[in-house]
């Protein structure tokens, strides 16, 4: 059994999109991976790493299944751990799926730390990373890896003799100071709920281009803290991706992963 080792935190695992992209035709949550639903994975790596004394998780609104999964795995975990669990129903975006969750928690937290359920193999060794940079003093804080690959941005574009439409290069940001962001993103609960408050007013447009919390709270200027993120956060978006992450699941692949 799990002790929960700290009830002024709390994690949220936001497991309320479609997951089109994978072509499972279900929501990715319930994407089967080892033989369990993706979700299954993503609640027990955080019960594991032991951080957070509530869980709460976002649901598509209105799956029944993916909410008794949850009340199955509160009951693997067992009441006596003093571990608090909630489901939500999700947003119409990620945004507003995080913003549903954090009105579930109470006074006595303090901290939260937000989970996509698509890295459902995070390891402990990254929530513990992020929850030490929040106990010394960020107020927000993500875990990152280095990119290999060159990174360009673009613009649409017209092949110049046929007007074909393609893009074009607009810059090339130096390598050495980009990073790809992962989760759990950990915050400060004010600031994260400021945070949000601000982006509770953006339009569908602007609310579709926010794509983790960090992004949020840059926007009311706070300092957002880089940790360590590791290759077993990888998050599942492709068939491709899904392969990998079982995979590693299986073992062959793991003594060759090094990160924590
Ligand atoms: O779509 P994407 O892969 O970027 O989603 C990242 C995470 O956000 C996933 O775990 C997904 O379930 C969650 N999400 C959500 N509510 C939405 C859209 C995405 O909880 N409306």
């Amino acid at each position: 059994m799990i002790e929960a080792k700290n009830g002024t935190c709390a994690v949220v695992i936001v497991a309320a999109g479609s997951g089109e992209r994978l072509g499972h035709g279900m929501p990715k949550a319930k994407v089967p991976l080892g033989g369990e639903p993706m979700l299954a994975h993503a609640v027990r790596g955080v019960v594991q790493a032991g951080v957070a004394g509530h869980i709460v998780i976002a649901v598509p609104a209105g799956d029944d299944e993916l909410r008794e999964l949850c009340q199955i795995l509160a009951a693997e975990v067992g009441e006596d751990t003093g571990l608090a669990w909630s489901v939500v129903d999700g947003g119409a975006d990620r945004s507003a799926s995080v913003r549903a969750a954090l009105e579930m928690l109470g006074d006595a937290v303090t901290t939260v730390l937000i989970h996509d359920a698509a890295r459902p193999l995070a390891p402990s060794g990254v929530f513990d990373r992020v929850t030490a940079a929040l106990r010394d003093g960020a107020k927000a804080v993500i875990p990152a890896l280095a990119v290999v690959d060159t990174i360009k941005t673009v613009v649409p574009a017209g092949l110049p003799n046929t007007g074909a439409g393609v893009e074009r290069v607009s810059g090339t940001p130096a390598r050495n100071r980009l990073r790809a962001v992962q989760t759990p993103q950990g915050f400060e609960l004010a600031t994260l709920r400021k945070a949000h408050a601000h982006a509770a007013t953006l339009d569908a447009a602007a609310a579709a281009e926010i794509t983790d919390d960090a992004m949020l709270v840059e926007a009311i200027g706070e300092d957002v803290y880089v940790v360590q993120g590791s290759t077993h956060s990888l998050k599942i978006t492709t068939p491709t991706d899904l392969l990998l992450a079982e995979a590693m699941l299986a073992g062959p692949l793991r003594p060759r992963w090094v990160e924590g």
